[in-house]
């Protein structure tokens, strides 16, 4: 909570209490500023306007998202202000595709400590670790070992900035607000040979430890989160995609714990499949999956399409028997011997297929869901052999960073002859193609994993379900306009954010109340709810009352 205990420079260096120029005369009176501050009382408008002044004179993102990072550091009101003053503009400096380059460089660019590094030599103290944290009441840890960042690979301590930038998007999405969210680094090394030898890299130099070792560490984190921070859910991200599914697996039905590469990229692409069976006329278990790639994020998406496919008639069995996937070694089929537990369920019996578009002409696929890394896998050949095969392909190149997108709008447009409903993991421009404009939506999880994350914080949910994510996956596609539906759109606009993920926050709420999950008293109006938690980046009064001032 924002408190007034402190004074004269102690505010200024205090990112939550500062106002920056905004104080005014009576606050800088009794808080001791006068002449440590420039003598205005500045409204937040003409700050705002101060601050976009600065960043126009930026030349690259990467230089904005530098300046951001360090106006957070000094004044979060004004951060937030400005970031929820223009989503569309700013979620992709503060986030993808910017945090890219600030992951790769973060040893570089590393200005001021943000969140807890808690490297594994503090393994039996990590309780005593924890409790050095500030804040008493953490409502959400956000927590990478660095393995699997982004479509980039182990970046180790790099890795750093995921959840530094996902936790600003709890925020700037969906209204929880900042003094609940912890970022946490688990520091295991890295095998990433070039940070090893990185002067500057700000991990420790030592090659990753034994799976065993590794989750015995990690038991001992969560066991810790729970007695130090109560009410705390843990958001795992960007793990290597096996540790992923399995510490999911191990927490999922003890404690509060969710992994957004899993569930979160598999609710908006499960919101995106919904509406691309709008467009169709089709049901959800009338199309049949083909993935490219079969880690975290494939396997999470399957798992949830199923559960979806399930609520609407069909046996478990069934519902897979209509998802393939591809991976680096060919189609998952039943003489495989190299898969995981999880992947066998859709590992069908098959001829060995090590060729893609063998597979779709084969399998015969209506939609097919680039989760490879591999950019461009989704060549000129798979696209049109969709096109050949299906009236509407669906094709979701959903790999990031950018070049790592299976394929582009344009390509997936133009090869297709305007036929595909298209998705990329990060925002293409619109593409115009013989007199008309396609809507190339962005199948991002910051359309749903802030909602879900503010649904939780609200209701003080004990569990994160899969039909929380099925919830907000048709709460998110509900939102979207017949007529940007008609231009290919499948997800709401960026612009409109906050008020989006409001209104899924409080269909996801419902269901937790109606599962019996809340910590809290249910309420009779679930948007207004919401509402009364959001954040709002205006800046709180000051002034303690008299007593509490030293
Ligand atoms: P992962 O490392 O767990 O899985 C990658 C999968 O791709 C593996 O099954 C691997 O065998 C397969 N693969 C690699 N090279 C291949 C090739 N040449 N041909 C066929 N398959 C190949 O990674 P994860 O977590 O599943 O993420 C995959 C991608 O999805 C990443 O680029 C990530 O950034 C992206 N992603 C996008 C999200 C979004 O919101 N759009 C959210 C989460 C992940």
């Amino acid at each position: 909570m924002k408190q007034a205990l402190k004074r004269g420079i102690e505010v200024l260096q205090d990112p939550a209490l500062n106002k920056s120029t905004a104080f005014t005369e009576a606050e800088k009176q009794e808080l001791g500023l006068i002449g440590l501050v420039p003598d205005v009382a500045e409204t937040e408008d003409l700050q705002l306007q101060r601050v976009m002044l600065q960043l126009a004179q930026k030349n690259t993102d990467l230089e904005r998202y530098i300046y951001l990072v360090n106006l957070l550091d000094h004044d979060e009101t004004l951060f937030y202000r400005t970031v929820m003053s223009d989503p569309a503009r700013f979620l992709p400096i503060v986030y993808d595709p910017t945090i890219d380059e600030a992951c790769l460089k973060f040893g570089h660019i590393y200005r001021q400590p943000r969140g807890m590094y808690l490297s594994m030599t503090r393994r039996g103290k990590v309780k005593d670790v924890l409790k050095n944290w500030p804040y008493k009441d953490v409502r959400f840890i956000c927590v990478t070992d660095g393995g699997r960042i982004l479509g980039l690979g182990d970046l180790g301590a790099n890795g750093m900035g995921i959840p530094i930038g996902k936790l600003q998007l709890y925020t700037a999405c969906a209204g929880v607000p900042p003094q609940y969210l912890l970022p946490m680094y688990l520091d295991a090394g890295t095998n990433n040979e070039q940070y090893l030898h990185d002067p500057l890299y700000l991990g420790m130099r030592k090659p990753r430890p034994s799976t065993e070792e590794l989750y015995s560490f990690v038991d001992e984190f969560v066991a810790a989160v729970q007695e130090v921070f109560p009410k705390c859910c843990i958001h795992f991200e960007d793990w290597t995609g096996s540790d992923a599914v399995h510490l999911l697996q191990r927490y999922r039905d003890k404690y509060c714990v969710y992994n957004d590469d899993v569930q979160g990229t598999a609710g908006i692409v499960l919101a995106g499949m919904i509406n691309a069976a709008k467009i169709k006329g089709t049901k959800l278990s009338d199309e049949k999956y083909l993935f490219l790639g079969a880690g975290s994020a494939g396997i999470g998406l399957a798992g949830l399409i199923c559960s979806a496919m399930v609520k609407e008639g069909l046996q478990l069995k069934e519902a897979q028997s209509r998802v393939y996937m591809f991976d680096i070694n060919g189609l998952l089929e039943d003489t495989r011997k190299d898969l995981f537990d999880f992947q066998k369920p859709y590992a069908h019996h098959h001829a060995p297929t090590p060729d893609f578009v063998a597979a779709i002409e084969s399998i015969h696929p209506t939609a097919i869901i680039g989760v490879s890394t591999v950019g461009g896998a989704f060549n000129q050949k798979v696209v049109e052999s969709m096109s050949r095969i299906n009236e509407r392909p669906v094709i979701f190149a959903l790999s990031n960073p950018t070049d790592r997108a299976e394929c582009t709008a344009e390509q997936a447009y133009t090869w297709s002859k305007g036929k595909a409903i298209y998705a990329a993991g990060i925002q293409f421009p619109p593409v115009r193609l013989q007199a008309q404009t396609f809507l190339p939506g962005q199948a991002n999880n910051f359309y749903v994993f802030p909602a879900i994350g503010m649904a939780i914080f609200a209701t003080q949910a004990t569990r994160v379900t899969d039909e929380m994510f099925i919830e907000a996956a048709h709460a998110v596609a509900d939102q979207v306009p017949s007529e940007l539906l008609q231009q290919g759109l499948l997800f709401p606009l960026q612009s409109n954010i906050l008020e989006s993920e409001i209104q899924t926050a409080a269909r996801v709420s419902k269901l937790v109340f109606d599962s019996g999950l809340a910590r809290v008293e249910r309420p009779s109006d679930m948007v207004s709810f919401i509402r009364r938690h959001v954040y709002k980046p205006e800046y709180a009064l000051a002034i303690a009352p008299k007593s509490k001032v030293a």
